[in-house]
C-alpha cells in the first residue's frame, strides 16, 4: 500500500523526488552495470533513492556519478569475487551476456553459468541471503503451448553466438525453476527492445510471449528497467518467471 501511495504521487508529479523519499531504500548490486540494460537499471535504481553497487570487470568503464553508487570491479566467473560482493545486498540483478571459451555448446553461455555461480554463494548466507533477479531472454518464453520462441527463431540468419546465449537462458531458466532455497526471479523482455521513453506503462506477463494489438513484441529497455527495479522493491515474482512487454 505504501509503495501504491509512492507510486500514486509519482505519477501524479511525474518522476519526483517524493518516491525516492517514500519508498524504502534497498541495497542493489548490478552486475552488467556497464551494459545496456544494467546501466539504466543503475539510473533507475539511483532515481528511487536506493543504494547501488554497479559492478563491472572494469570500474573506470561505469559512468554514472551519485552520492548513492559506489562502482566496483567484480566478475561472474569468480566465485570469491561474488562472495565477496553480495554480502549485506538487498537484491542481486544479473544483466550480462557472453560465452564463455570455445564450447559450441549453451552451457558455455555466461547467463547459464552466472546464475549458477550466484546461487552457489547466495545459499551459503542463508536467511540473510539478498534476492535474486536474473534477466532472461525472450527465447524462453511460449509461443504456442510447449514452444518456446526460441524452437521458432529461423537459425539460418541467426550468428552461432546469439543462438548459444538464448539457449543459454532457455538453460538458466530451466536450472532456477530446480532451485528451492534462494528467493530468485526471472525477468524476461518482450522479442524487441526499443530505446524509447521511459513511460512506467507495460504489462506483466508469465510464460507466454505477449504481442499488442499490432502482433508486435517490445518493451524499451528504460521501461524494462522500471520492471527490474519495481520487482526489486516488491518482491511479486519469488521464485518465478516474470515477463514485460507493451
Ligand atoms: N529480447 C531479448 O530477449 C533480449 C535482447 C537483448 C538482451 N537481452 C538480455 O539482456 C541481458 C543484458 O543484455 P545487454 O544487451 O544489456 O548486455 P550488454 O550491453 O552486452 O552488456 C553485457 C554486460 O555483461 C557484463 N559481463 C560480461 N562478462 C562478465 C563477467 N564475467 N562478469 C561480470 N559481468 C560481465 C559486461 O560488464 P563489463 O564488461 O563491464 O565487466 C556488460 O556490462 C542479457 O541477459 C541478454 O541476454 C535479452
Amino acid at each position: 500500500m505504501r509503495y501504491l501511495a509512492a507510486m500514486l504521487v509519482s505519477l501524479s508529479l511525474g518522476m519526483s523526488a517524493a518516491h525516492a523519499e517514500d519508498t524504502v531504500r534497498l541495497k542493489i548490486l548490478v552486475y552488467g552495470a556497464t551494459g545496456n540494460i544494467g546501466s539504466l537499471v543503475v539510473d533507475e535504481a539511483l532515481s528511487r533513492g536506493h543504494a547501488v553497487t554497479a559492478v563491472s570487470r572494469d570500474p573506470t568503464q561505469i559512468k554514472q556519478s551519485h552520492r548513492n553508487l559506489s562502482a566496483v570491479k567484480g566478475d561472474l566467473l569468480d566465485e570469491d569475487s561474488i562472495a565477496g560482493l553480495v554480502v549485506d545486498q538487498d537484491v542481486v540483478i544479473i544483466s550480462v551476456r557472453g560465452i564463455i571459451g570455445k564450447s559450441k555448446s549453451p552451457e558455455s553461455a555466461l547467463q547459464r553459468i552466472a546464475v549458477e555461480k550466484v546461487v552457489n554463494v547466495l545459499r551459503d548466507l542463508n536467511c540473510s541471503s539478498p534476492r535474486l533477479i536474473h534477466v532472461g531472454g525472450a527465447g524462453t518464453l511460449e509461443v504456442e503451448p510447449g514452444v518456446l520462441y526460441a524452437d521458432k527463431l529461423p537459425k539460418v540468419f541467426l550468428p552461432k553466438s546469439l543462438e548459444l546465449e538464448i539457449r543459454g537462458q532457455v538453460l538458466a531458466l530451466e536450472y532456477l525453476r530446480t532451485v528451492d532455497d534462494v528467493k530468485w526471479s526471472y525477468a524476461t523482455p518482450a522479442k524487441n527492445f526499443t530505446n524509447g521513453a521511459r513511460t512506467g506503462e507495460f504489462r506483466l506477463g508469465g510464460d507466454q510471449l505477449m504481442e499488442n494489438a499490432k502482433g508486435r513484441s517490445k518493451i524499451s529497455r528504460a521501461d524494462f528497467a522500471v520492471a527490474l527495479v519495481d520487482e526489486a522493491e516488491n518482491a511479486n515474482y519469488v521464485r518465478q518467471r516474470f515477463s514485460v512487454a507493451y
